[in-house]
């Protein structure tokens, strides 16, 4: 709980530091398109850090930056590997020296669509969000008052600070760079995609099937993975367990109706980013989509929605290539989300 304490704490003083700032005008030169697919409205950038290709690169740059960790042996990049849409292939990843962290890492893809981060809501932007995991004993283990001081004695990173801001590199700069180089992470070149913007061909039949599935009444995956994210990012139980060892958000409210309520995962590149759920408990797809038939546990917070659903081994198969319909391969080689 003291762990939490500090990084909320620290989320505060940043947030503070925002509002303070909302109203400078924008530094530098707005040049930068945020490259959308057809059907994907446009997400909400904040005041103060709207995208530019320096800040951007500078983001970029960071991501893949081990000096962020206190033993200088890991950068996001390591926990959120391109190749698996910024997931991991791991239940739960190691942080620096090995320290065994407390949840399965998510898919990075569209994060400029949501309205809080982390699988209790505990973080309320982007640019808060990144004082997580370099605070956090567990992952990156450094304290963010030493990783400024540590970046800013580099003379390149004080040129692109400058060129990106206007100011010397810092904390402020730290976050706001970061983040605007995850709101171009934008994944939304799936067959499926392809499909709904009028490719009638781009799903083959038990695609298409898995996909009527997945929006009908029998199944009711729609009705929490909704929308062009497949989320609507609100915290919902999915009857996993009984009991849960991790209460999710009920650790932000502390109210026991929270219990075993998380965040709705986004289902893009959900192909890619196994083992599943918060706590990495479900290996496969097919446990998965078993999990969802068997109808979960007997918990009070479980969801109308979670209900036993008698599915055909035929429609299990359908839904899966329908998951699988949702992997975006340009967006996994795409070399403006990589490392130089
Ligand atoms: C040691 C592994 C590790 C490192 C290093 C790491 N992360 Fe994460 N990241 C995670 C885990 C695990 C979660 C899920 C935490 C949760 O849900 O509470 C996560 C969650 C996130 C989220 C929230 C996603 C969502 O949908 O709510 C973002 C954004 C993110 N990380 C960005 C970053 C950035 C930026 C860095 C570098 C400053 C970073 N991560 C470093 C493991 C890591
Ligand atoms: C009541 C809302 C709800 C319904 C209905 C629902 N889900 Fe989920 N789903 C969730 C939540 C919440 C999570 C994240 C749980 C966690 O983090 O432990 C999740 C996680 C998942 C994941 C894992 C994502 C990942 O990256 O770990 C998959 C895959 C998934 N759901 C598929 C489905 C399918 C297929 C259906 C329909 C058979 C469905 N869901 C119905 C709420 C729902």
């Amino acid at each position: 709980m003291k762990k939490y304490f500090f990084t909320y704490l620290l989320f505060f003083s940043i947030l503070i530091g925002f509002h303070a700032c909302q109203e400078d005008e924008p530094v530098g030169k707005v040049d930068f398109e945020l490259k959308l697919p057809p059907h994907f409205p446009e997400p909400a950038i904040p005041v103060g850090n709207e995208l530019t290709q320096a800040r951007v690169d500078l983001g970029r740059k960071l991501f893949y930056e081990k000096a962020l960790s206190i033993d200088s042996t890991i950068s996001c990049g390591t926990c959120h590997p391109q190749s698996r849409a910024f997931a991991d292939a791991e239940a739960i990843s190691l942080g620096v020296q090995m320290r065994i962290g407390m949840r399965n890492v998510p898919v990075l893809g569209n994060v400029a669509y949501h309205p809080y981060f982390f699988r209790e809501g505990g973080s309320p932007t982007l640019e808060a969000q990144v004082l997580g995991p370099i605070c956090n004993f567990d992952e990156m283990g450094f304290n963010a008052r030493e990783l400024a001081d540590r970046l800013a004695v580099d003379s390149a990173y004080q040129a692109l600070a400058r060129d990106a801001y206007e100011r010397p590199m810092d904390l402020w700069v730290i976050t706001r760079a970061l983040a605007a180089f995850e709101r171009t992470m934008i994944t939304g070149d799936a067959p499926w995609d392809r499909y709904i913007l009028g490719d009638s061909s781009a799903l083959n039949a038990s695609e298409k099937r898995g996909w009527a599935l997945f929006q009908s009444e029998k199944t009711s995956c729609s009705n929490c993975h909704s929308g062009i994210d497949f989320s609507d990012y609100s915290f919902q139980n999915n009857g996993l367990y009984d009991e849960y060892a991790d209460p999710g958000r009920f650790r932000a409210t502390l109210d026991s109706g929270d219990i075993g309520k998380f965040k709705i995962f986004s289902l893009r590149n959900v192909e890619l980013s196994g083992p599943y759920m918060h706590d990495g408990s479900l290996q496969t797809l097919e446990e998965v989509i078993e999990h969802y038939n068997q109808g979960g546990s007997n918990h009070p917070n479980k969801s109308v929605y979670i209900r036993p659903l008698g599915l055909s081994e035929g429609e299990k198969t359908d839904l899966l290539h329908f998951l699988k319909a949702l992997t975006d391969e340009a967006f996994i080689h795409d070399p403006a989300f990589g490392p130089d």
